[in-house]
């Protein structure tokens, strides 16, 4: 593997290779497996699971990393391409990327949406010019679009926990103050798609996701025999499902238009995924979210504090299945 930017750049049987690893560097530590080998974090954006789990995924590998926080510690980045350079960034990615390149052997990037642009984010240019500056592998850490450290990582934690893979999957939009990024409700209707689930996206007419997302999404469908729809009926979205994964996202129709969308939410506050959400589910129906959530906006505390939550077990896998990627990229052995 000589990155990792999407699950969507992998065939299926690559993804069971990286899960089945995954699960078995859980039970069976490697802790030498990539000793010398040093890995770059440049965060862009805040984080906890992201930047703790991939510096224990190297350190149990037996490697190391080093963070980069632009403006915080090292000089604040440019990223646009043409600018002049006479405002607070005292340096450009197209030196910055390159020169930590030579001192490391791979290079993690978040990068979020900008916010403003759909078409733009949409294209996912800000992470992929990043990335095609670093001639060393390259991780997307999450980017306008995507978070496929996040997507492997649930997948795995749809396995560990036994949900059907034809099993029904509900992708919710939930509540919450801000307008926020595309990228996990992308990589989660890919994922469920991809591993052959019936995806039901259940959002308000406002908040359906773009065509393009919901493209890569039928495209694996396709190949994995299951299926994709959206709905703004909760009542037959819930009916039987076996999965529902709360996620806040931006509307497209107001994108970048913050007042807009705020207006709109100040009538979606039923949108808190509560107890009531899973009367007429399986039983066994499961709550995901990839945190972080803000509990009684999101996610009511009695699905959180329930055993139906998934939450923690799904940040722990980001562990597991990160250390998968890891392996494969930086050469440990089989
Ligand atoms: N889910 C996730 O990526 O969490 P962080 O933003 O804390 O890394």
């Amino acid at each position: 593997m000589k990155r990792f930017h999407s699950l969507a750049e992998l065939s299926h049987g690559e993804i069971r290779d990286l899960l089945a690893l995954a699960t078995r560097l859980e039970r069976h530590p490697e802790p030498a497996a990539l000793a010398g080998k040093i890995l770059g974090l440049l965060f862009f954006n805040p984080s906890l699971r992201t930047l703790a789990s991939m510096q224990s995924a190297m350190a149990r590998l037996g490697g190391s990393s080093i963070v980069l926080t632009p403006g915080q510690g090292t000089w604040k980045l440019e990223t646009r391409t043409g600018v002049v350079m006479d405002g607070d960034a005292a340096e450009h990615v197209r030196e910055a990327i390159p020169v930590l390149a030579g001192y490391v052997d791979a290079l993690g990037i978040r990068s979020f949406a900008g916010g403003g642009d759909l078409a733009a984010d949409l294209a996912d240019g800000g992470f992929r010019e990043m990335a095609g500056l670093c001639p060393v592998p390259t991780v997307n850490l999450e980017s306008a679009m995507d978070h496929p450290c996040q997507a492997l990582g649930d997948w795995k934690t749809l396995d560990d926990l036994g949900v059907p893979s034809q099993g029904k999957f509900v992708l919710s939009w939930a509540n919450h103050p801000r307008p926020l990024p595309l990228a996990v409700p992308a990589a989660t209707v890919h994922m469920a798609a991809a591993r052959g689930m019936e995806v039901v996206v259940l959002r308000p007419e406002e908040y359906a996701l773009p065509e393009p997302v919901l493209e890569r999404a039928r495209k694996a469908a396709a190949l994995s025999g299951g299926s994709v729809r959206e709905t703004s009926d909760r009542a037959e979205a819930l009916e039987a499902t076996t999965s529902i994964y709360g996620k806040s996202w931006s509307s497209p129709v107001h994108y970048g238009d913050s007042q807009a969308e705020a207006l709109l939410r100040r009538n979606l506050t039923d949108w808190c995924i509560g107890p009531e959400w899973f009367e007429r589910a399986a039983p066994e129906c499961r709550f995901f979210h990839c945190l972080p959530v803000r509990r009684n906006v999101v996610v009511a505390d009695a699905v959180l504090d329930s055993p139906r939550s998934a939450v923690v077990r799904q940040a722990h896998n980001r562990l597991w299945a990160q250390m998968a990627v890891l392996h494969r990229l930086l050469g440990g052995q089989r």
